[in-house]
Order: structure tokens, then sequence, then C-alpha cells
């Protein structure tokens, strides 16, 4: 009887992925969200625009964001209390967790040496290795060298790897015979929504649809920052290409849990 009279719609755009698995909103840790209101006001962009859950993933950054977990663990805990106080009546997605996102930098050999990674893993337990998925990034600018050799240790020491945003690195083009090389390795890879929006430029954007269109791509992110990136969010969830790519693909971010 509840449901009778409730108007139907289409879904929103980005309800099929379900849950976001990379975003910055616990505040004051990197160059993320401000303050808790900011990040309420994300989060309800995101939740108008279809996520019903989301992951937050600090940067682990050297030495720009010398974050460890204990402290964001602490931090995470009183935000959830401090967002529940000053939600109001707003609709936000829930939150299930907070890793991370591991750039590949001269900090981060210490981080793994100091047992400091936090991982995601399938909901399906059948799926992905015993150390889970680890979300990393590399330099937006300068190829760093040795970085292949990195992935490939970490996946021999037994964890499965997200490259975040690929399509965000400009020296790896199009045709790119190295990202390439990482999906025969099994890399996984998720690329940013807002990417394929336009919102880091026309280059970024057409990679991202190029990887795309490769079957490369795994998982979508939202990599939320700010008020001025759910605005970004707001316009990628009424693009035509990508309410369509949307329908059309399944992504696997609704398997994944902190
Ligand atoms: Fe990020």
């Amino acid at each position: 009887m509840f449901g009778l009279f409730k108007k139907k719609g289409p879904l929103p755009t980005f309800a099929p992925l379900v849950r976001d698995m990379h975003s910055h909103l616990l505040p004051l840790v990197d160059d993320g969200s401000k303050s808790v209101e900011e990040s309420i006001e994300v989060m309800e962009a995101m939740r108008e625009t279809g996520f019903e859950e989301i992951c937050l993933t600090p940067h682990f950054q050297y030495p720009r964001f010398p974050n460890n977990v204990a402290d964001l663990q602490e931090r995470y805990a009183k935000f959830l209390a401090d967002v529940e106080a000053g939600k109001g009546d707003r609709q936000l997605p829930r939150m299930v967790g907070c890793t991370g996102e591991y750039r590949i930098d001269d900090g981060f050999q210490g981080i793994v040496e100091r047992n400091e990674l936090r991982t995601y893993h399938f909901s399906d337990p059948k799926r992905g290795s015993d150390k889970g998925l680890l979300l990393i990034e590399f330099s937006l600018n300068q190829k760093r060298m040795g970085l292949e050799e990195v992935v490939f240790n970490l996946q021999m020491d037994g964890y499965d790897i997200i490259l975040a945003h690929p399509e965000r690195y400009p020296y790896y083009g199009s045709h790119s015979a190295v990202l390439e090389r990482f999906k025969e390795q099994g890399v996984y890879f998720q690329s940013n929504i807002l990417s394929l929006d336009g919102f880091y430029g026309e280059e970024a954007q057409h990679k991202a649809f190029e990887y795309l269109e490769n079957g490369w791509v795994e998982f979508l992110g939202t990599d939320m920052h700010n008020t001025f990136y759910a605005q970004a969010l707001r316009h990628a969830s009424m693009n035509k290409k990508i309410i369509k790519l949307l329908e059309n693909t399944e992504f696997e971010n609704r398997n994944l849990v902190d």
C-alpha cells in the first residue's frame, strides 16, 4: 500500500554502481574536504546521483600527506558520529569503510614495512587474494622509475592491485604498452567518472573512453574532494554518454567491501 503512490522515475545515473570506492571526504587529512559540513554537502550530491554506499580513501602520499592507519581510523569513527549529528534530514549514502589511496613514491616502502596497507576485499570470499585489493596511484606528472616492478612485487606479495585513474597519467598514452602489460598481469583499473565528463581535460576523457572500450576498466570512482567536485558529479550525471555507459556496462564496485 505504502509504495503505491510513490512517484516512479528513472533511477539516478550512478545507481547501478551502488557503491563508490574512491573519495577524499574524511576532513583535513589530505587535499579533500575541509570540514564535516563540506563532506555532507558532497555526500548529498553522491546520494542524489545514485550512490547508496561510499568508502573513503584518504591519500597516503609522501611527504605531503603522511597519514597513518590508526589515526585515520580514529578520525573516521569520529567523522561517522559527526555526520550523523550534522546531517539533519538530508539523505546521504551509507559510509561502509575507510581504506586508502596509496601513491607509489619515496614513502611507500616504509608504509609497506610498517604494515599500513588497508585493502578492500571482494564480498565473495572465493574471489581475490587473502591480502585483498590495494588502491594505488602514481604521480600525476612525472613517471617514477621502477613503477612496474613495484606493482609486480606487490602482486607477488599477495595483493590484488587496483590502479586509480589510469587515464590521468600523461606519460601513459593511448595504446599504452605498459598499461596493456598491467592488464595481462591482472591489475584492475578504476577510472574516474569525472574523467568521462571532461573534468580533467580532453586527453584524460579520450583515454578513459578508450580504456573502457578495451574492456580494461572494472571500477568507476568519483574521487570526490570537495563541493566543486560535487557540482561536477551532478553535471556528469546528466551526460548522455555516461548514462548509456552505466546502463550497458557492469562494473565491480558493488562487489567490494572494506
Ligand atoms: Fe583520489
